[in-house]
């Protein structure tokens, strides 16, 4: 095991520990009360194959129902904070913002007040993933309009909760919302990765850009909270030397092109990716760049929406030139259909039961260095790392071992490079649906009431990790 002095491995004063869930993956009561249609009903609905086990979200972990349990736990765990999403459909369920669900309004309201009274404090992601069904058939995320509902859809929460709840999150992993759902991976299930994922790219960063500026104008005045959204980070490195071009591309490829418009000091797309993309759509024959313009006003709206900079990360990848005749793409978040590369795990790093997570601790504080030089020196919050696994069994050992590979790397970061992380959230508060794996990996929900409320995979990781760290590494 790493032996590390015990001055690098202490966690700064006030750094916070979290746990995170999604609606989707945790509420169940999918058509409880006046709760409308998200596209991840629909999708599971009409096309059970898709889910590796054929499940669903119906149920779930039932947190609609037991929620307090769920609080109980976080409390169990002791928590600072724990980071839950809004069903959209839930709270809106036509949607528009004008109808307001009452048992929707008060589902939130009596968890946020149940963790405010554990001393837990409440992160609120506005969208994880479920668009509502009635939005998509007008075209989701590819219609600019989308960022107008997903603004008033803001203002609702705020104004319900921004009283309470002082860190947001307008939407978690655009990354995944674009990419990953325009390749026909994810829900809406759409298979339009030329054109359309670039408009969801782009309208993304509106729909974030204008719930920032409501917050920044009507709410943090009166409750001086924070608000930004999350990147889903992957760290790339080149196979040799002749891929370290590409290697710097890829990284604008899936950080910067999320990231610039709000981090960097001039906003607007990523400079070598722009030129990148606009040069290959001309040779295809496009009039335009696939990837849509912003106008001065939108990058002038864009730039500098953020009050922290917020990060899942789960793994990293060797980048290397397809060679001819050789297949790129298939991983839902890779970019390397488009630019040419193959992206592959080396050899050494540790296997999860996820396909395309494989284990490299260094690959974090990677990221997190990069970030730094990339967008400057701000705080940092980590809202998810995790380990999935298959089976049942509570004997959690590789997970505390993958949490204390990974903090010690991200203390790492925070002790010698200087990186101002000020806390980090694992995935998942409890096992629960894994989308597409469905409840085949072990971040799977336990809808038996029994199980469920026995120590769950995260809490015996967690309450491991935080004797490793107190311990053995010290
Ligand atoms: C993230 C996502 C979570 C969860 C997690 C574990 O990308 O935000 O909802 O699925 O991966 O795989």
């Amino acid at each position: 095991m790493l032996r590390l002095e015990a001055r690098l491995l202490e966690f700064p004063p006030g750094f916070k520990f979290g746990a995170a869930t999604a609606a989707y993956q945790i509420e169940g009561a999918w058509n409880a009360s006046d709760k409308a249609v998200s596209i991840w009903d629909e999708l599971i609905h009409k096309h059970r194959d898709r889910v590796v086990d054929g499940s669903d979200g119906d149920v779930a972990c039932d947190s609609y129902h037991q929620w307090k349990r769920d609080v109980e736990m976080a409390a169990e765990l002791g928590l600072d904070t724990y980071r839950f999403s809004l069903s959209w459909t839930r709270l809106l369920p036509i949607g528009f913002a004008h109808v307001v669900s009452e048992d929707g309004k008060a589902y939130y309201s009596k968890l946020i007040d149940a963790l405010l009274a554990k001393g837990i404090e409440p992160v609120v992601t506005l969208y994880h993933f479920d668009l509502p069904q009635k939005f998509q058939d007008l075209g989701g995320w590819a219609n600019p309009l989308v960022a107008n509902w997903f603004a008033a859809y803001a203002r609702v929460a705020f104004s319900l909760y921004a009283d309470r709840v002082k860190t947001w999150i307008t939407v978690n992993e655009p990354i995944a919302v674009c990419d990953s759902s325009y390749n026909g991976y994810m829900a809406p299930d759409i298979k339009d990765e030329d054109v359309g994922m670039y408009l969801c790219n782009k309208n993304i960063l509106m729909a974030h850009a204008k719930a920032w500026r409501i917050y920044d104008e009507e709410f943090r005045p009166k409750y001086k909270g924070q608000i930004s959204f999350i990147n889903h980070l992957v760290w790339f490195e080149p196979a040799g030397k002749a891929e370290e071009e590409v290697t710097a591309l890829a990284m604008e490829y899936i950080a910067s092109r999320y990231c610039h418009p709000i981090f960097s000091e001039e906003g607007g797309w990523p400079p070598a990716l722009e030129t990148y993309l606009f040069t290959k759509s001309i040779k295809e024959g496009y009039k335009r760049s696939r990837l849509p313009a912003f106008t001065s006003e939108e990058i002038e709206l864009i730039r500098g929406t953020y009050d922290f900079y917020a990060l899942n990360h789960y793994t990293s990848k060797v980048v290397r030139f397809a060679r001819s005749g050789e297949k790129v793409g298939g991983w839902p978040l890779d970019g390397s259909a488009e630019l040419g590369i193959v992206l592959e795990a080396r050899p050494n790093w540790k296997p999860t039961s996820c396909w395309w997570i494989k284990q490299h601790p260094e690959g974090f504080r990677n990221v997190l260095v990069w970030l730094k030089e990339q967008y400057g020196d701000q705080k940092f919050l980590v809202t998810e790392i995790g380990y999935p696994s298959k089976g049942s069994n509570l004997d959690d050992t590789e997970r505390v071992q993958y949490f204390q590979d990974y903090l010690t790397q991200m203390l790492l970061a925070i002790q010698i490079d200087k990186v101002n992380v000020i806390g980090f959230s694992a995935w998942s508060l409890m096992d629960n649906f894994e989308w597409m794996d469905g409840y085949s990996t072990k971040a799977r929900a336990l809808p038996d009431f029994q199980l469920r409320s026995t120590l769950t995979s995260s809490k015996s990781a967690l309450f491991f990790l935080k004797i490793a760290l107190l311990t053995s590494l010290g």
